[in-house]
């Protein structure tokens, strides 16, 4: 049944939208404004989109944008369905599944997340290179749909190295030419900030944000971010086949790494003040992920 309401939504989509999408994009919270860099946008809020829901989370606009960024037809998901909102995490899902049957190659997934690492600070990007599923919950528990996927999809390589790569090429280039660029505007030379450190997700299904202790277990577990998504979407996109690139924009120190407490305003403040950088990648990754 998933699979044919898939299809009716990719069928909806593609009457709306006929190019061939190569590349979806995931945006997290406070991450949003990258859809405004899409051309030649056509815009469909989630209302109009056969079985998908609403996303209640502020900082999620709740609509698809379909459309260009260098060349490439891509689809993006301004706002993402969480767990913790209470939906089945087949709804989680659901997007990553339209994709895959509208043809999509390569997934983009991002997120909000705490840092577990103690030398990533407020603002820094993380490339996931791997996660830890800590939600509780398989996405591909229950009776397996083989239009989709195997029954036991390999999880070696979820986040694929070549896309690694990539990401991280595009980050020094752009950290060179804002280095160049800042250089110029003050007559001194400045050095290329790395602007994309790799590390490990950990998806915790949330709502509640961690205590201290738990910071403390996934960091001896090999955590370096903690959030509240993306894993599930991964492991569908990898049960598909679709090759994923993870990155993470860290909004906060995790819980008890500073006297701080952790509250949303400051993930969605945080999204804005590196939203520059932050889109400035994506553009430039996406032409390249071929
Ligand atoms: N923990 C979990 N999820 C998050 C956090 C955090 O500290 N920050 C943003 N999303």
């Amino acid at each position: 049944m998933s699979y044919d309401k898939a299809k009716e939504t990719a069928d909806f989509i593609r009457s709306k939208y006929d190019n061939q999408i190569d590349v979806a994009v995931v945006l997290g919270s406070g991450l949003g404004g990258f859809a405004d860099r899409v051309e030649n946008a056509v815009k469909i809020p989630y209302e109009e989109v056969p079985h998908f829901k609403r996303s209640t989370v502020e900082g999620h606009a709740g609509q698809l944008v379909l459309g260009e960024v260098g060349g490439v037809s891509i689809a993006v998901q301004q706002g993402r369905f969480h767990f913790y909102e209470g939906y089945k995490i087949s709804k989680v899902i659901f997007p990553v599944r339209v994709f895959g049957l509208l043809g999509v190659k390569s997934l983009i997934l991002t997120n909000a997340a705490g840092s577990v690492d103690t030398d990533f600070k407020q603002g820094t990007l993380m490339l996931i290179r791997d996660h830890l599923n800590m939600m509780g919950i398989n996405p591909l528990r229950g009776e397996n749909d083989e239009r989709f996927g195997p029954r036991f999809p390999d999880m070696t390589e979820v986040y694929a190295l070549d896309y690694q790569d990539i990401a991280m090429a595009v980050a020094r280039e752009v950290a060179v030419e804002r280095a160049q660029s800042e250089a110029a505007k003050t007559g001194k030379p400045a050095a290329p900030q790395p602007l994309l450190r790799r590390g490990v997700y950990c998806g915790l299904s949330g709502p509640s944000y961690e205590t201290p202790s738990e910071i403390r277990m996934f960091r001896l577990l090999g955590a370096d971010a903690v959030g509240m998504s993306t894993v599930p979407e991964a492991i569908a996109a990898r049960h598909m086949g679709i090759k994923v690139l993870g990155i993470s924009c860290i909004t906060n120190l995790a819980a008890g790494i500073s006297d701080e407490s952790i509250n949303h305003d400051e993930v969605m403040e945080t999204g804005a003040r590196v939203a520059g950088v932050f889109q400035e990648l994506l553009s430039k990754i996406i032409p390249r992920l071929g």
